[in-house]
């Protein structure tokens, strides 16, 4: 059995996707308010907890052999911040699947966190990847780049909006990465000999600017791309903010250090060690793209969910409680 967490995530889907393609079992942690529904037609299994809920994390790691993390959090709320949940939460989750006798943890973290950026999501990111490191476990930590997504939320805020608002102009080098290779080379890391215990930076075959990427995206969904640049000392300001709109800051810091650093890697010999050839980039906006187009038509939506009210939980014998069972079906609408 492998344990999922952020399955319900960009990367998170990819990684369920390909498991269960491989033929794999699959268990994915989710919270009950989660639109987990939308893997019902991977057949995965599903198990109700949440990072910041030890006792939910011990009980989905039973009888689990292989770990995937692809949790993670984009804009903090109060409670699910990057203390309580990317540094905590984790922790809690390694020592539960060590306890466990998980074999291995392959964990998706994000590429700049060793760099001293003063990024609250990276330095966090960089605490959870300490507590993998020292819990035990097997482990291998793949440092994603940005996501095709990334740049199709960018170009349809355009569409949406008229306009999206960067941190900087963005003349700085990304290679950003499909979400589907690296769900791929978080498969192939769990029995991989060659990546065991290590951390390897992942990006995709072509290099190009944070701007370039925008526009890309843009013309993937057909809007001109049209920006709007905070000025200079806003972004510095409002990285400093403190609460109540401390969260924000968070988020301008790490779009900051994406659209001001340059982040490279050896592609050719990335691709080589995983065995699998890299999706252009231009390739991932186009395939990705079609996703967002049926999530965004009612029509579409509607007959691509596979049984929006089916429940298939994992729960084991004498392990669960009335609290951790979801509410089951809605009462049928005519
Ligand atoms: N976004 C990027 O471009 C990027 C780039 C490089 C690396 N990464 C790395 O990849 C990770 C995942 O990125 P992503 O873009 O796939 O993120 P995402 O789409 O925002 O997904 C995050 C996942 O984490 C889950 N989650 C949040 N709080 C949780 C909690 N308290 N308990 C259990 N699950 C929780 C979410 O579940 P719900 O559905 O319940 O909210 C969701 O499934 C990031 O954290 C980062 O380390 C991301």
């Amino acid at each position: 059995m492998i344990l999922v967490t952020g399955g319900t995530g960009r990367f998170g889907e990819q990684v369920i996707r390909t498991l269960r393609k491989l033929g794999l079992d699959v268990r994915a942690l989710v919270r009950k308010g989660s639109h987990y529904y939308w893997l019902n037609d991977t057949g995965c299994g599903f198990f109700f907890g949440d990072l910041l809920d030890p006792v939910s994390l011990r009980r989905a790691c039973r009888d689990v052999e292989y770990l995937v993390v692809a949790s993670g959090l984009q804009l903090e709320s109060r409670a699910n911040n990057h203390t309580t949940v990317t540094v905590e939460g984790h922790a809690a989750l390694f020592k539960a699947a060590q306890e466990r006798g998980v074999r291995k943890a392959v964990m998706i973290s994000c590429m700049g966190v060793d760099r001293g950026l003063s990024v609250p999501s990276f330095d966090a990111r960089r605490g959870a990847e300490e507590q993998l490191i020292a819990s035990g476990l097997d482990y291998t930590i793949l440092r994603a780049q940005l996501h095709e997504h990334f740049f199709l939320d960018l170009a349809w805020k355009v569409h949406d909006t008229g306009h999206a608002l960067l941190p900087s102009r963005g003349s700085n080098q990304l290679q950003p990465v499909a979400s589907r290779d690296v769900a791929l080379m978080a498969a192939a890391s769990l029995d991989l000999a060659d990546v065991a215990n290590q951390v390897i930076d992942v990006g995709g075959p072509d290099r190009i600017s944070a701007h370039d990427a925008f526009e890309a995206a843009c013309q993937v969904v057909g809007v001109q791309p049209q920006a709007r640049v905070l000025p200079g000392p806003a972004v510095t300001l409002g990285r400093k903010l403190g609460r109540p709109v401390r969260r924000y800051a968070h988020r301008l810091a790490e779009l900051s250090a994406w659209f001001d650093q340059d982040f490279t890697v050896d592609s050719a010999a990335l691709a080589a060690r995983f065995n699998i050839p890299l999706t252009p980039f231009r390739d991932a906006l186009a395939q990705t793209n079609q996703t967002y187009q049926i999530m965004r038509d009612p029509e579409a939506r509607e007959k691509h969910m596979v049984h929006p009210q089916f429940y298939a939980t994992v729960y084991e014998p004498g392990e669960a409680d009335w609290s951790s069972l979801p509410d089951g079906p809605l009462p049928a609408r005519d």
